[in-house]
């Protein structure tokens, strides 16, 4: 007994030590990184006699790109209605409060700051692409404007990571009565509405019918943000709305809707089956193989079709209604579309080649939910073709220096016939290395797996393990979940404030008042 207690003891011994050691080398690195952010190297403006780089958006493929680009390479000019980068996997955490907003953005400024060379950033909408001209026509979309709130910009080489907008398949009602959930303002208004529609429902002698409508809060569209919104949105009332306005506890109700006969369609059967007997056990009703028709002020009007390929017409009223059924091109890319006949028969966005160059234009490239490249719209393929991007520039930047070199080389060999031997000899070396450089491989997405949040502390995962998949949920996938994601965060600054955020929230409870 002894022998394992002096053990004991010492492996306790060692673990404080360690947990020691890592909590003084965390906080060492967060000191370190807040320093580095405010004290970043002294930028150089870029040479005028390189290319101009237009980047459009400031997205997960635009930031990706901007990260890893060597800017020193090209006039580099950023044009973006947003002047930050929005961590979009924890934007539904935000509508409940559990995440503030503000912890999930990233200033493009500051990400510009790091660059080596300075990098211009309008806030901005692009509004039009001239491609034969090669200029981008610019507006200032913002509330405060200038005397001069519309220009055009030229370019040398454009890249279009514009995203996608909300699509509303043409519905009655959608744009008038819904929220959508893909940007910060959506999820503040969602969080402004939940609380509303509560306070409403616990109004003095609210009528009963009115109670259940207000605290009916109905989702369309049964895909990972329909679902990760309906989870956050149990959690949000079970863990705080319900102990501080008991008196309608036993009225909330959560309604998902999906057109098809199941949600998740992207991920495997058995977490399909999984999320749906979690949702029932959460009290979250799932109502497949409908397919919402029409939406007005208090109702929505859906088609459901029965097990006998029957349809009825069925009217579910709602007090907050979150619209979540996909993407839609947005207004700039169809534009540039219509303007290109080898664009014609694409519909979900710029069709692109393997090396991302927007078919039948010229020195235009596209990346994210806006480019057609075979893979699904998400943060994970925008993030790897942006920094694709990024590798494709710095070396044809890096081969255009060296052809230069070559060029230069070659001239001396003439004038100086002496050296030709030591002249030769870095010839042959530059032209190995342009060989190596030149020979880029086309894009090649790597599928890291799928992670969607699900209510009641679970996650689902559906993570590519060697050739196969590994899929799993449960408590201990809402860790995995949380882990990956706080690692996945943009800056160390908004891991901080995530990780303080879920913190505060578990202590304190989210923050019900009404902004
Ligand atoms: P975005 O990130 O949408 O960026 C587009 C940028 O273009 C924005 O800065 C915008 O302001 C700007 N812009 C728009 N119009 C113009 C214009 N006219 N001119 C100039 N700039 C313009 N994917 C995952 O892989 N994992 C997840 O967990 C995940 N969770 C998500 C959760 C939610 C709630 C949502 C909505 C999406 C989620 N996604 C997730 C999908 C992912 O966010 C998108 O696939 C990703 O944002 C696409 O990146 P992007 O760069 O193409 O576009
Ligand atoms: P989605 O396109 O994945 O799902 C939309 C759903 O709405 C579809 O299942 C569709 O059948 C349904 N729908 C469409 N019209 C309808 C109607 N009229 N009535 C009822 N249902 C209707 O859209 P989502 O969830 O917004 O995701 C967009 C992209 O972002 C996807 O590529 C997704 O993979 C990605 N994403 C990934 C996340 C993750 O990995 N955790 C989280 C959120 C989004």
């Amino acid at each position: 007994p002894g022998k394992w207690s002096r053990r004991l003891r010492g492996t306790v011994r060692w673990s404080w030590r360690l947990t020691y050691l890592s909590l003084i080398g965390g906080t060492a690195y967060i000191i370190y990184d807040g320093y580095d952010a405010r004290h970043p190297e002294e930028q150089y403006n870029p040479d005028p006699h390189k290319k101009t780089l237009v980047i459009l958006g400031t997205g997960w493929g635009s930031v990706a790109l901007l990260k890893k680009l060597d800017t020193e390479n090209y006039n580099v000019v950023v044009v973006s209605p947003r002047n930050y980068f929005l961590f979009t996997p924890l934007l539904p955490s935000c509508t409940t409060g559990n995440i503030e907003h503000r912890s999930i953005m990233e200033p493009v400024r500051q990400i510009l700051r790091h660059k080596k060379a300075a990098v211009k950033y309008y806030e901005a909408e692009a509004t039009h692409i001239d491609a034969e001209r090669k200029v981008i026509k610019i507006s200032d979309s913002s509330e405060i404007k200038g005397v001069i709130n519309e220009t055009e910009v030229p370019y040398d080489m454009l890249v279009i990571g514009v995203g996608a907008e909300n699509a509303t398949f043409g519905i009655p009602g959608v744009r008038e009565h819904s929220c959508f959930l893909k940007e910060i303002r959506d999820a503040q208004a969602i969080r402004t509405k939940i609380m509303d529609c509560v306070e409403t429902a616990a109004f003095k002698d609210q009528a009963s019918d009115e109670i259940d409508r207000l605290l009916h809060m109905v989702v369309v569209g049964g895909g990972p943000t329909g679902v990760e919104f309906a989870g956050e949105l149990r959690d949000f009332f079970d863990e705080d709305i319900k102990k501080l306005i008991p008196d309608i506890a036993d009225r909330f109700k959560v309604t998902l809707v999906e057109a098809l006969p199941n949600v998740l369609p992207m991920f495997s059967k058995q977490l399909i089956d999984y999320t749906e007997s979690t949702f029932k056990e959460e009290h979250i009703e799932i109502k497949t193989k409908t397919m919402v028709k029409k939406v007005t002020d208090k109702t929505i009007e859906a088609d459901v079709t029965g097990p006998d390929g029957k349809k009825e017409k069925i009217t579910i009223p709602y007090g907050l209604l979150v619209w979540a059924t996909g993407n839609a091109l947005r207004p700039i890319v169809k534009d540039l579309m219509s303007q290109i006949p080898a664009q014609k028969d694409s519909r979900r966005g710029l069709a692109v080649n393997e090396y991302l160059v927007v078919q039948g234009a010229r020195d235009i490239w596209a990346v994210g939910d806006c480019a057609v490249a075979g893979y699904a719209p998400t943060a994970q393929v925008a993030s790897q073709e942006g920094a694709f991007l990024a590798r494709l520039f710095n070396n044809m930047a890096k081969t255009e220096s060296l052809e230069s070199e070559i060029h230069e080389l070659s001239s001396t060999l003439n004038i100086k016939p002496g050296n030709a031997a030591e002249v030769t000899q870095e010839i042959e070396g530059c032209e190995r290395q342009l060989r190596r450089i030149k020979d880029i491989k086309p894009f090649h997405y790597s599928h890291q797996g799928s992670l969607a949040y699900i209510g009641s502390d679970r996650a689902v995962a559906d993570v590519s393990w060697f050739n196969g998949n590994l899929a799993f949920g449960g408590n201990l996938t809402y860790y995995f979940w949380r882990s990956a994601y706080l690692s996945m965060c943009f800056s160390t600054r908004n891991r901080v404030l995530v990780a303080l955020d879920w913190v505060k929230a578990k202590i304190y409870g989210r923050d019900v008042s009404r902004e």
